[in-house]
């Protein structure tokens, strides 16, 4: 089961990366992933889309597409979505093809408030259904008050999460079966 990975915060230090690299470790056997690259997309503009899809459109689609499943780590910016995840959104977003049709999708997310980004998760689903992926409804996972669950590497220190993120994943692979029997 081939996953994509994307981050909406292009920090380095981001808590959603490191979280989403956590997640090779906490996998089940036989899912793989691999992380998509959203920082160089220039910002969505029609005219741009019409003159030829830029490089970095064309592999973000392809990805999408080729991916049995698409796994979200969501910042929260001001209660909603970052920038860069709305605009690799709405990129793959774009007849013809658009390549979140009927896309198995999980998403987390992970904030330094304590609400985990409780209310950016809301908009996501809310976005991507309306473009016909199948969003993972449970477990949710809100991963709060970062700055206490993760070493300076970038490493998970708490159990909880990586209890909570071993268990996302575990139903992401059965919701993937499970749709791709539609
Ligand atoms: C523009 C901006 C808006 C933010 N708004 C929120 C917010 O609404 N809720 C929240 O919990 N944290 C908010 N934060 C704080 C983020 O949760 C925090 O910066 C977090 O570390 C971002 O994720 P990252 O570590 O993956 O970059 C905001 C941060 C920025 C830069």
């Amino acid at each position: 089961m081939k996953i994509l990975g994307i981050s909406g915060s292009l920090r380095k230090a981001s808590f959603n990366t490191a979280a989403l690299r956590a997640c090779h470790e906490l996998m089940p056997q036989g899912m793989t992933l691999e992380m998509a690259e959203i920082g160089d997309l220039p910002m969505f503009n029609q005219d741009i889309f019409d003159a030829g899809l830029p490089e970095s459109a064309k592999c973000l689609r392809a990805a999408v597409t080729a991916a049995d499943g698409v796994l979200i780590a969501s910042p929260e910016y001001n209660f909603s979505l970052s920038p860069v995840l709305k605009n690799a959104i709405d990129w793959a977003s774009r007849p013809p093809n658009q390549s979140w049709q009927d896309k198995p999708v999980a998403v987390f997310s992970v904030s330094g408030g304590p609400l985990g980004g409780a209310r950016v998760q809301y908009d996501i689903r809310r976005i991507l259904g309306q473009l016909w992926a199948h969003v993972l409804p449970r477990p949710e996972v809100f991963i709060g008050s970062a700055q206490g669950k993760f070493d300076a590497q970038g490493k998970i220190t708490d159990e909880a999460t990586r209890k909570f993120l071993t268990d996302l994943l575990a139903g992401f692979g059965t919701w993937i079966t499970r749709m791709q029997k539609k």
